[in-house]
């Protein structure tokens, strides 16, 4: 029988690009439920993917049933969006929270092996130049500043698996992705600023031909992750050679890519320019500061220097990012210049019916 993969959160950015690769690279089945299936297009028709529509904490049933008869779990379900976290902090602990620790527990139960996401939000504010796994402190601010809700949730439930791994010997690996970014990260056809993380929020202004803003002027760093490196990382994780990867923490991140928002706006803006469709638009996108506090509201509270240590990860997986930022800049731009054409043809055909 086939190695079976079941996958909570299938459509999204990470979980869609994830099944991709699997069925492109490996024998494997996959199991897989989301809210709707936009980002599969004709995945869905492969033979090796059993996917429904539907909601974890509703379909309670059918994730029970398919943890149990799963290889590895990956829980996907989450709010991963900060502009979220200060609007509706309580629906961020309900979900990635409470409904993620019920699967946990569900894995627990029936001793499946559970590959869970972390964060690099983990390591909140901490002012070690490199995020090491094993010695970073987790460094939060006070409960006013609500966009730590997230971090907090995360923190507790890897506290949670790890307790379980060390009680039960579970087998789980918890992975912190450090600012995966690439096609359908967020949804660039969606204007209204705060839908989107950074990296989709920007080419979405490009396209939309609204300012670029930069929150407290953009010196903040990031360390941007193209999601092809990430997921050829995840297949190794899912592959646990020799159970390399059983109960450790990896953070997955390009060191290389650590850039301030504010460079990371004028590279987008630079690099839209070689793209005809996209050319007159970047060149005409002014970008503009704007305090946090009007951006995000008084809850947030931002993260200055993010930078993973990705030893651990390079070692014990044999793994290392390729794509530089301007790579993964030109590769994403390249596939919304192509969805783009498709996209307009769908409105109009959508138009005309209705
Ligand atoms: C993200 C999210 O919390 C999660 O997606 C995830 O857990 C984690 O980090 C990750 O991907 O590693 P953050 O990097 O702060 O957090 O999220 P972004 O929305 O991408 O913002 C990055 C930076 O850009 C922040 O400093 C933000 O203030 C700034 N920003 C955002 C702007 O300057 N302008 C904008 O229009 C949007």
């Amino acid at each position: 029988m086939s190695y079976r993969v079941l996958i909570l959160g299938a459509n999204g950015f990470i979980g869609s690009a994830l099944t991709a690769a699997i069925l492109r690279e490996r024998d494997w089945e996959v199991f897989g439920i989301d809210l709707s299936d936009h980002k599969l297009g004709e995945l869905t028709s492969n033979p090796r993917f059993k996917f429904i529509e539907g909601d974890i904490t509703i379909n309670r049933e059918w994730v029970k049933y398919h943890i149990k008869k799963a290889d590895a779990i990956l829980p996907l379900v989450a709010i991963a969006n900060p502009a979220q976290y200060v609007k509706d902090p309580l629906r961020v602990f309900e979900l990635d929270f409470e409904a993620n620790l019920e699967v946990i527990r569900d894995c627990v139960n029936y001793r499946k092996r559970l590959i869970f996401p972390s964060t690099s939000e983990i390591y909140g504010m901490s002012p070690d130049a490199e995020l090491d796994e094993e010695s970073s402190a987790l460094v939060y601010g006070p409960v006013n500043k609500q966009r730590w809700i997230y971090a907090a949730s995360k923190q507790l439930l890897d506290r949670v698996i790890y307790a379980y791994g060390v009680r039960d010997q579970f087998d789980y690996t918890l992975f912190r992705p450090f600012n995966f970014i690439g096609p359908n990260l967020d949804d660039i056809y969606e204007a209204k600023e705060g839908s989107s993380r950074v990296f989709t929020q920007f080419l979405s202004n490009i396209m939309h031909r609204h300012p670029i803003r930069l929150v407290d002027g953009g010196e903040q760093k990031r360390s941007f992750t193209y999601i092809d490196d990430a997921v050829e990382c995840l297949l190794r994780i899912i592959d646990n050679k020799n159970g390399v990867a059983s109960r450790e923490i990896f953070n997955i991140g390009n060191p290389a890519n650590c850039m301030s928002v504010k460079d990371l706006a004028h590279l987008m803006v630079e690099t839209a320019q070689e793209f005809p469709q996209w050319s007159e638009r970047a060149r005409t996108t002014s970008i503009t500061s704007v305090p946090s506090a009007d951006y995000y509201g008084q809850y947030y509270q931002d993260i200055q220097t993010r930078v993973p240590s990705i030893r651990k990860t390079v070692e014990r997986l044999g793994w290392a990012p390729t794509a530089d930022l301007q790579a993964a800049i030109r590769k994403t731009i390249e596939y919304y210049v192509r969805s783009e054409s498709r996209y307009r043809c769908s409105a109009v055909e959508l138009k005309n019916i209705a």
